[in-house]
């Protein structure tokens, strides 16, 4: 996938190893904050069922095209003879001054007055906001269907982040156009995955609000961390999917991302959380993975899973996710944590 805060890429053999001892395949899994989704779909190629959730839209985007389609599909209600045809088309549209242009290129001029910003180079903006307002037409015409949508903006997004001017997140863009961002954004047709769509189901939403409505042999999950709350860091891609236009704040354009914070990413109230995730969930087993220089520590963890079940940790040796410019040690302790509820 993408460099994505906290992604399971390279962690994938142990989870899916300690998935795998504790239930069969063709169970239920939940994937309960499942991001860029690589968890979840590694666990449907096996043949696990998936119910696979997160709060940002853009996610929802990966997960349906990974997990919901298996094939591509024609688009023959937008005039199309198939995903190849219209992922050309889209290459080749008319760049226009829109939105991205204004707010996100360097010569652009922000609403707010502020300094141009550099997320993209001003042909690669004009270039997206032409593909997002072809999207949106077909969406307003009924000529895709929502899992059309959700592809083709996966497919806008995946080549958005090869061309971004970023340093690992969209917290803040560049000072300098890098060589990355010079290169033109060009739409690449996504691999399917072996998954069977009709195992699967997505769902956008908190955790918190959602776990009392799941029920799964198993639940996998992957909070976040640390205090870098994910709807500030991805905001782009969360307009991308979103299809919108909102008000770009201050300097670096962020849009109001506060109906996405997570209480998951602060002290006072994750714990409390987790607490009502697994209160709630209809499930004896989960799996959670978190890391040594995350917000709490494995005591204050195994202090509150104590309350449920029998808790086992494993510990992995681990290459930090860092920003260009982090100055931060590189190695660090995973920890994959059972939690068998009594
Ligand atoms: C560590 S990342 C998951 C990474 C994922 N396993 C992967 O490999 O890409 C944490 C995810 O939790 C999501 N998240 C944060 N708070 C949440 C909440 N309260 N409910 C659901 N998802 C949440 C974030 O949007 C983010 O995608």
């Amino acid at each position: 996938m993408y460099r994505y805060i906290g992604n399971k890429t390279k962690l994938l053999p142990y989870i899916i190893e300690k998935v795998e001892g504790i239930v069969p395949r063709g169970a239920t899994i939940c994937d309960l904050m499942a991001g860029t989704g690589v968890v979840s779909y590694a666990l449907s190629e096996k043949g696990y069922k998936m119910i696979s959730s997160d709060i940002m839209t853009y996610t929802k985007c990966h997960l349906v095209s990974n997990l919901l389609i298996d094939e591509p599909p024609r688009f023959s209600n937008a005039g199309f003879e198939g995903y190849e045809s219209i992922i050309n088309y889209l290459n080749n549209l008319e760049p226009f001054e829109g939105y991205f242009y204004k707010e996100f290129s360097p010569d652009g001029k922000p609403e707010n007055g502020c300094e141009p910003r550099k997320y993209f180079s001003s042909e690669n903006a004009k270039k997206i906001d032409a593909i997002r307002n072809q999207i949106n037409n077909w969406i307003f015409n009924n000529q895709i269907d929502e899992k059309e949508e959700m592809l083709l903006k996966h497919t806008l997004i995946m080549a958005v982040n090869d061309v971004a001017n970023i340093s690992g997140t969209y917290g803040y863009f560049l000072a300098e156009l890098k060589n990355n961002a010079r290169e033109p954004i060009m739409l690449e047709p996504i691999t399917f995955n072996q998954v069977q769509p009709q195992n699967n189901r997505v769902i956008q939403g908190f955790a918190e609000e959602i776990a009392a409505d799941i029920k799964a042999d198993l639940c996998y999950i992957d909070p976040p961390y640390m205090k870098r709350q994910y709807a500030a860091n991805y905001h782009i891609l969360e307009t991308i999917a979103r299809g919108d236009f909102p008000e770009a704040i201050g300097k670096s354009g962020l849009r109001d991302w506060w109906d996405q914070h997570s209480k998951l990413c602060t002290k006072t109230k994750g714990l409390d959380s987790l607490k009502r995730i697994i209160e709630n969930m209809q499930c004896d087993n989960f799996v959670i993975s978190y890391s040594e220089d995350g917000l709490f520590s494995l005591e204050q963890l195994s202090e509150l899973f104590n309350n449920y079940g029998t808790v086992n940790v494993q510990y992995i040796d681990y290459s930090r996710f860092r920003s260009n410019n982090s100055k931060l040690s590189k190695k660090l302790k995973e920890y994959i944590i059972y939690l068998r509820r009594y």
